[in-house]
């Protein structure tokens, strides 16, 4: 069953629950064939009420601090693999109580930390983010490996052997990345760190692995992995993708409010905003898709901005051709909204929150959630 568009509320982001499940399917059979350990990362997809469905599949999850930390205790009933930029002492009661794994940013983050887990009364393991030195990422908001980054130990900062009590290595260079990138990668990382790992038990290659994306080169990742464990058996690897999981999962559904035109260039205004529904739009920045809207202007058909209900001169992108000219009450659905929407969103403006739902072939939709005026008060004092 197709979804039917005129039940749904606008604005909602709707997932796909069987475009959900074929992800899960996909992630757990390379877990499976290349004999690794797949987790989700909370920071590209953290809708809890799906989290049921995602633990039929893939049962662990990463964490960026203690609230995400919590979440997987509570809601995807694991213990997290914890990293942070930099933790806090006010936090950090949360994350040992929350996490099986802890990695750090820096070595002065490490021997604050290191005692607090060694009397913590379960044991945890310790782990180090790396700096490789090399991404092929070339949005620099993206690259964590651009000069003078704050995210990861540079090789030349560690000693010959590494502190004592830790574990495991981190990484983290990819971003919407093919195989062939991790490929790269692990080749300037084992240059740069290889003289660890053989007294490691684990090494977390982090996250951009896009492995649901058409197109991408399975049996490279697979084979890639393989041959890593091959050569250092030894160690546990843990991906932990985001995006990959919620990848074209689903949509933002929207609605035209008002149509203006300026200088002749016509602009539909909707009920949502690309700086607090869709941020990585204007970030990134890319044009996204709408359904069944043609993605750049043709001639002679009716074309338009979308522009967002914010007040940010710069919420708007465009152009998009359509067959028919639209009109308020129209119904705009942007593809592919998913991953780091949900997670990213605010309350500018006090625009309306979009609701998120969920589409099942059988059962049609669910509304899980829906925003109001108290959620935007209750996040100000
Ligand atoms: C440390 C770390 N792990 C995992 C991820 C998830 O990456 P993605 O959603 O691109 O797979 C990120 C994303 O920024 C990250 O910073």
């Amino acid at each position: 069953m197709s979804i039917d568009f005129s039940k749904i509320p606008t604005p909602c982001y709707l997932i796909e629950e069987e475009l959900l499940r074929n992800n899960l399917q996909l992630i757990k059979s390379v877990q499976e064939q290349a004999g690794i350990t797949i987790i989700l990362a909370f920071k590209g997809f953290s809708m809890w009420r799906a989290f049921p469905i995602i633990r039929e599949y893939i049962t662990g999850a990463a964490a960026s601090g203690a609230c995400e930390a919590k979440l997987a205790s509570e809601e995807m009933k694991t213990l997290a693999h914890t990293y942070s930029a930099a933790f806090q002492q006010s936090d950090f009661k949360d994350v040992l109580e929350n996490s099986s794994h802890i990695t750090f940013n820096s070595l002065t983050q490490l021997s604050r930390y290191l005692p607090d887990i060694q009397n913590f009364s379960r044991k945890i393991s310790v782990g180090l983010r790396v700096n490789p030195e090399f991404s092929e990422v070339e949005t620099a908001l993206y690259n964590p490996c651009s000069p003078g980054t704050r995210l990861g130990i540079l090789a030349e900062q560690l000693g010959s052997v590494l502190p004592e009590g830790v574990e495991g290595l981190h990484f983290h260079t990819l971003c919407e990345s093919g195989a062939e990138d991790l490929v790269k990668t692990l080749e300037a990382f084992e240059a740069k760190f290889g003289k660890y790992l053989a007294n490691l038990k684990w090494i977390n290659m982090g996250g951009g692995h896009l492995m649901t994306r058409k197109g991408y080169d399975l049996d490279l990742l697979i084979n890639t992995l393989k041959a890593f464990k091959q050569r250092w058996n030894n160690l546990e690897v843990i991906l932990e993708p985001g995006s990959a999981f919620a990848w074209e999962t689903g949509v933002l559904v929207s609605e035209v409010v008002d149509v203006v035109e300026t200088k002749g260039i016509k602009t539909a205004i909707l009920n949502i905003s690309f700086t607090a529904h869709m941020p990585d739009c204007l970030e990134m920045p890319y044009k996204p898709r709408i359904r069944g809207a043609y993605q750049d202007a043709i001639d002679g058909k009716p074309t338009y901005r979308m522009g967002g209900n914010s007040c940010l001169a710069g919420d708007y992108m465009g152009f998009w051709s359509f067959d028919d000219v639209l009109n308020a009450g129209d119904q705009v659905v942007f593809e592919d909204m998913i991953h780091y929407t949900m997670v990213k969103s605010t309350m500018f403006n006090g625009v309306h929150h979009p609701s998120i739902g969920i589409w099942n072939e059988n059962k049609g939709f669910k509304l899980l959630r829906s925003f109001n005026f108290d959620d935007y008060k209750n996040r100000m004092a």
